[in-house]
């Protein structure tokens, strides 16, 4: 078997995996825009990875602009798509803390971020920074749309999920872990494997890394430190006509966040 170290490296065989809810996801952010009156044309993904919303929003004639730390991502984005769509996509490389263009300050209707990715910005400065500069780039009106997990501190067990997927002929398993989160530290320790079998072929490719823990008034109120404010939630079903209340006993979470006017 060949060892690999980081998923990000073979975005493929990430998506195989993680990419199958586009068209859902996509349909919900429209739905949400159309709902919040944004206008909906300009759209924002922070760390869009391999592009799969990107590809989605562009087909969907919105124009689009992502960024991303990864290379290797980046590079996969930009291949997928068409000569017309590139037209209306801007793609670079950037992180989460520090993305800033004043072309688009006070211009993005739609900034969404979905899948958890939100949390690999480990301190609450980063967290905070990265709030705060998306913020500068919305329209008074416009959404930044954050979907993660919050954090069960009283939990003792680990937490593990398996998927299967596969790439042509090539098997993908994927098992990701999530440990006991670190309540002082705010970090859950977590590690992803990716086995992938198909002719001539048997890699493990192993990523670990940490994420930051937010309990629902810990999100809450980093919201409220960064000037956004919570104008709904909902659950990782996507569905519009079923907000969560604060009490729900579910962790999966999409804050619809504005700019809040008196901030
Ligand atoms: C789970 S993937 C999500 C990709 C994409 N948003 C999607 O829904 O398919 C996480 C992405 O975050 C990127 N990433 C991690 N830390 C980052 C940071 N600090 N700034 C920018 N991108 C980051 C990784 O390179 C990876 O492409």
């Amino acid at each position: 078997m060949e060892k690999r170290t980081d998923w990000y490296e073979h975005p493929e065989y990430y998506e195989a995996i993680f990419g199958t809810d586009t068209v859902r996801e996509a349909d919900f952010l429209q739905a949400l825009s159309a709902r919040h009156g944004t206008g909906g044309r300009l759209w924002l993904e922070p760390a869009c990875g391999a592009g799969r919303l990107v590809e989605e929003a562009a087909r969907r004639g919105l124009e689009v602009v992502g960024y991303d730390i990864s290379e290797a991502m980046l590079r996969h984005a930009r291949k997928r798509l068409t000569p017309a769509q590139r037209r209306r996509v801007r793609l670079s490389q950037s992180r989460m803390e520090t993305f800033f263009e004043p072309s688009l300050e006070g211009r993005v209707d739609v900034a969404h971020n979905l899948v958890s990715t939100f949390r690999y910005l480990d301190s609450e400065a980063a967290a905070r920074e990265h709030l705060i500069g998306t913020r500068r780039l919305l329209k008074p009106g416009g959404i930044y749309v954050l979907g993660f997990h919050l954090t069960d501190y009283e939990r003792f067990k680990p937490e593990h999920e398996r998927w299967v997927g596969q790439v042509g002929k090539d098997r993908v398993v994927c098992n990701t872990h999530e440990g006991l989160p670190d309540r002082r530290l705010r970090l859950s320790p977590m590690r992803n494997r990716l086995r992938i079998t198909g002719p001539g072929k048997d890699w493990l490719i192993e990523t670990t890394w940490y994420f930051r823990t937010y309990s629902g008034p810990q999100a809450r109120k980093l919201f409220r430190d960064a000037g956004l404010r919570v104008a709904a939630a909902y659950d990782f079903d996507y569905d519009l006509d079923s907000p969560v209340g604060r009490g729900s006993p579910r962790l999966d979470r999409v804050f619809v966040l504005q700019p809040d006017p008196e901030r």
